[in-house]
């Protein structure tokens, strides 16, 4: 591993749960592929070795005097050092703060700027909801617009930054998007922000877990500023995210949630607030998830992150070509993406595909709009109908437009792409059989085959411990 070269049957060796049975149809039991890594990654083994032994440690982190509260403040003190490191981030600068997810670190955010009236921020069209409901409660938001393929228009972008000076305080762009993958080019962005004096924030859910990540100096024109990502797309368990920013940005105005640990002292009139990041982590926080998040980085970086991004770059590319040979299927966007591939295949319903794949093939992935109606909606074309009925308070009984999609990771491989294909040509080429097989439940918005014993997922976690 590491120098010697990314080795892809080590690396899978250590996924928790690699080699699983799942029952299917007809009660077979299905090998199961994972191709949902945008949403969860699993873990690896030797974090939750290391997890184990650190819970005889596990002791309330800050306050207590004990040894083992020594012990786990340490290494959860030391945490931050590993996560700014993994992202060249500089401490004497930046806050690395723990939360819960992006999702958390972004709303955080959008409470934490200190916005004017009139201040504005610039979003694009392809954000996950994450990035874009958090500001609009909070200030005006822009949306720089996207080309046919759904790419981010630059020259707009750059337009919405030169009419919103000096308005514009920050621009909020995803590292790569969710639903196509698609990578920005966050230093140019970045850099662009900057000359119109504004911030810049990377929603790194995506982006960080596959391609390495560099912040880079204060003083480079491309830094960026603020980072966001989670640590269960990246292989870390137990519920840790991070925000990264300027420490001033967190050392004025009040926290949106206050309570232990966020204070230097309290009078019965007066709070003098910890310094950040403590001021912004209130109550006991997730010492399990922030030291598995650390120990995760490490044995990535050990691993070699840039080598499990090139191994990641020719599996989609081998995926992207296999899929070109099933008839009816359109992939959409196009150009530099992650290992993120949303499609569909004409005639069936996403979801349909979606629920042939889990019973008769094993394979996990997710259909519908990833969090990201805008987008997925600008990419298909706008299929107002659907909307327009919710909007009308209808009860609309057609299955929400969406789409497939599979998102892969180094531990995924081509025998397993091959298995996809070779179940989407069947799909493809017996559409009317498989529909004829499942039930739309339109409650769930979901198919289920005809004849499955749903009682079957209750008991799918084997005996209760108690
Ligand atoms: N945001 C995650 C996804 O795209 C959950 O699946």
């Amino acid at each position: 591993m590491g120098r010697a070269g990314f080795c892809l049957k080590d690396f899978r060796r250590q996924i928790v749960g690699i080699d699983m049975k799942v029952p299917g149809k007809d009660r077979r039991r299905l090998k199961y592929i994972n191709f949902d890594n945008a949403a969860s990654t699993p873990a690896l083994e030797p974090v939750v070795k290391r997890l184990q032994h650190h819970l005889k440690w596990y002791s309330g982190v800050h306050r207590g005097t004990g040894y083992k509260s020594l012990v786990s403040t340490h290494e959860y003190n030391r945490s931050r050092e590993v996560i700014a490191d993994f992202v060249q981030a500089d401490l004497d600068h930046d806050a690395v703060i723990f939360l819960k997810n992006t999702t958390e670190a972004i709303n955080k955010l959008s409470y934490r700027i200190g916005f004017k009236p009139g201040d504005q921020v610039l979003v694009s069209g392809m954000e996950h909801h994450s990035n874009d409901l958090p500001w609009r409660s909070r200030v005006r938001v822009n949306y720089a617009g996207l080309d046919e393929k759904g790419r981010l228009d630059l020259s707009d972008l750059e337009e919405k930054l030169k009419r919103g000076y000096p308005r514009t305080r920050l621009v909020g762009i995803c590292g790569a998007s969710n639903v196509t993958g698609h990578i920005n080019d966050i230093h140019h962005i970045a850099a662009l922000a900057h000359e119109y004096r504004a911030q810049v924030l990377v929603d790194g859910a995506q982006l960080v877990p596959h391609h390495p990540i560099d912040m880079k100096p204060i003083f480079h024109p491309g830094h960026i500023d603020f980072l966001a990502f989670s640590g269960h797309k990246i292989y870390a368990p137990y519920g840790c995210g991070v925000l990264i920013g300027p420490r001033d940005t967190f050392e004025q105005g009040i926290p949106e949630y206050a309570g232990g640990g966020t204070i230097r002292a309290v009078h019965s009139d007066a709070v003098y607030w910890a310094d950040p990041p403590e001021k912004e982590e209130a109550g006991s926080p997730n010492v399990l998830g922030v030291v598995g998040l650390a120990d995760t980085l490490s044995y990535l970086k050990k691993v070699g992150v840039g080598q499990m991004s090139e191994y990641e770059a020719s599996l989609t590319e081998y995926t992207l070509n296999r899929m070109s040979e099933v008839r009816g299927l359109s992939v959409y966007g196009d150009g530099p993406r992650v290992a993120v591939i949303s499609f569909n295949l004409a005639g069936v319903p996403h979801s349909l595909v979606g629920a042939i794949l889990c019973y008769e093939a094993g394979i996990g992935l997710r259909t519908g709009c990833f969090c990201a109606q805008p987008y997925v909606r600008y990419l298909m074309g706008e299929r107002e109908q659907f909307f327009e009925c919710l909007k009308s308070g209808g009860n609309c009984k057609e299955p929400m437009p969406g789409m497939v999609r599979i998102s892969l990771a180094a531990y995924n491989t081509r025998a397993e792409i091959d298995h996809l294909v070779e179940w989407l040509k069947r799909i493809s080429g017996n559409r009317q059989e498989f529909i004829r097989r499942y039930r739309y439940d339109d409650l769930n918005d979901e198919y289920l085959p005809r004849d499955y014993d749903v009682a079957m997922l209750s008991s799918r976690l084997g005996k209760s411990l108690y």
